[in-house]
């Protein structure tokens, strides 16, 4: 069997509210997972939830509910999120799953066993809302901690500690190495020299249960939980795990059962992540990863935060854009259109209502949807919707964009992918007004060009509805309806010059982006 093309989104904290970030990630992945399906490969998509921690603790306990319950109703509104989006996702983790508490238990108890944890006495400061250690260095300079951190107490505490330090030289050596190991470029150089300008602290992997019991039990000290990145970083390896991965699996429970039709999807292609969590994805993984015996994923892949009107976005100042009311009103390709239009992986992004607009308007309505609805209905007016004989007057133009898109899709380059894509919506709106096909109606000495014309605009619209698929399925599938295709247009070896056979009548033509007011 094959290895899958294995890629990964963060996992969600479940107690915050799905927001544009999360599904601006969510959907870089899905389109990357489409694109790789279309281009023929095997794909293996996860996204999933990040479930344990004090802050979920106390949110349940808050509303008199177990910390269980507390999770499971709120997994299923994100659950509800990802079809919302259509994330065409595999499997959906969650780290209260006992197939992911598995693993996390047998990782630790190998590292544990390879002298790599090890026990020892803290003492300093500790923000209780953050659930996080603080050291000087942390002071503002009037000897005070940042507010957002809450009520800073002195605390000493056994905890358990992951060696890093002793790792630090081997990280430097791979990521110089492996150039594309953390994408875009300038994350990567960020990552080195963060690594070479400050010495690694080794990580604290605990908290005692007295103090916080909704987390995994330690497998060698039962009255500790696992602290958050040793549970929640281990997703991407549990699920492929459950799915009988072999390489995981003789890694970490040698012992385990043989699956009846193992995935083999470790290691990952590509772990998507918000710009925030690198130094986790980028340092303490690979040595955690390191420490267990298996190898590297191939790519992490960053990208940047999107910001609404020039300003962090922020439940608390009520600075939100809210995925669910934007895709109610506009649509969920609208809205996928949008995000991966306006932001390349690895910038920051804004937000504006105005910009979502104003691109709905230009290039969806007047661009696209314009393009295929006007060329449909010319056909069924004037050729009672039957298509006419092949012809190839824009067939070099879309034979270009149709090899740039493939290109750029195996890169990743997911704007400029769809700025390809535009210029050939662009250049057939061109074609449409140079020929003038409701003049050519007009005389019956210009039949024969007539057809031409319209084969090239019924074609054309064909080849984008492939072309768009992994950004815009929905529009994408209903192009092909209206152009009386069935099935989905879901490979991209299908955007070929040609494939639309003469003879064939299409579809009722309907606007794909209609105007607001006509709504
Ligand atoms: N649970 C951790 C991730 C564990 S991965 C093993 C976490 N969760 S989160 O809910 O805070 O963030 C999830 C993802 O959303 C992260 O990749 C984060 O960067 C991304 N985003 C959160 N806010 C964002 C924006 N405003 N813009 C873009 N992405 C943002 O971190």
């Amino acid at each position: 069997m094959n290895k899958q093309f294995y890629i990964t989104t963060a996992i969600d904290y479940v107690n915050g509210q799905p927001h544009l970030g999360h599904a601006y990630e969510k959907i870089v992945a899905d389109v990357i997972a489409r694109s790789r399906r279309s281009l023929g490969q095997e794909v293996f998509f996860l996204t999933g939830l990040d479930e344990h921690g004090q802050k979920v603790q106390q949110a349940a306990v808050a509303e008199g509910k177990t910390p269980q319950a507390y999770c499971d109703k709120l997994a299923a509104d994100w659950q509800a999120f990802a079809k919302k989006l259509e994330l065409t996702n595999d499997d959906f983790v969650r780290t209260t799953d006992p197939r992911h508490k598995e693993i996390v238990q047998a990782g630790l108890a190998k590292v544990y066993q390879a002298g790599q944890i090890y026990k020892k006495t803290y003492s300093g400061f500790y923000s209780t809302k953050e659930e996080t250690f603080l050291t000087e260095k942390d002071r503002r300079p009037d000897g005070t901690f940042d507010p957002s951190y809450g009520e800073v107490i002195e605390l000493q505490e056994e905890n358990y500690f992951f060696k890093l330090n002793a790792h630090q030289q081997w990280l430097i050596d791979y990521l110089a190495a492996n150039p594309t190991f953390v994408q875009p470029d300038h994350r990567r150089n960020e990552v080195l020299g963060f690594l070479k300008n400050n010495e690694l602290e080794d990580l604290c992997i605990s908290r005692p249960a007295a103090r916080l019991n909704w987390g995994i039990p330690l497998p060698f000290d039962k009255d500790f939980v696992t602290y958050v990145w040793f549970d929640a970083l281990v997703n991407y390896i549990s699920i492929a795990a459950a799915h009988g991965d072999p390489t995981v699996l003789s890694a970490l429970s040698p012992s385990a059962r043989t699956h009846p039709s193992p995935l083999y999807l470790w290691p990952a292609d590509i772990h998507v992540i918000g710009k925030d969590i690198v130094k986790f994805h980028a340092v303490y993984w690979p040595i955690m990863l390191k420490a267990m015996g298996l190898p590297l994923p191939k790519q992490i892949l960053v990208h940047g935060w999107w910001q609404k009107d020039g300003a962090k976005i922020s439940k608390s100042t009520g600075n939100i854009v809210d995925p669910i009311a934007v895709i109610d009103e506009w649509g969920l390709d609208a809205f996928r259109f949008y995000v991966l239009r306006e932001l390349d992986i690895g910038p920051d992004g804004n937000w504006t209502d105005a910009g979502f607009k104003s691109r709905y308007q230009a290039e969806l309505a007047n661009g696209l949807g314009n393009l295929v609805n006007r060329s449909l209905s010319m056909l069924k007016r004037y050729r009672n919707g039957v298509v006419p004989a092949k012809h190839d007057e824009l067939a070099a133009a879309a034979a270009k964009v149709a090899d740039e898109t493939r290109a750029l899709l195996k890169q990743n380059q997911l704007q400029s992918a769809l700025q390809s894509i535009w210029g050939l919506v662009t250049r057939a709106n061109q074609y449409v007004d140079q020929t003038a096909p409701f003049k050519l109606a007009k005389d019956l000495a210009q039949a024969k060009r007539l057809d031409e014309v319209l084969y090239n605009l019924t074609e054309t619209c064909r080849v984008l509805a492939v072309l768009l698929w992994p950004f815009l399925p929905g529009t994408a599938v209903k192009i092909y309806a209206q152009l009386g295709l069935t099935g989905t247009p879901d490979k991209l070896d299908a955007a070929t010059w040609g494939g639309l056979p003469a003879g064939r009548k299409i579809g009722e033509p309907a606007p794909l982006f209609p105007r607001k007011e006509d709504r």
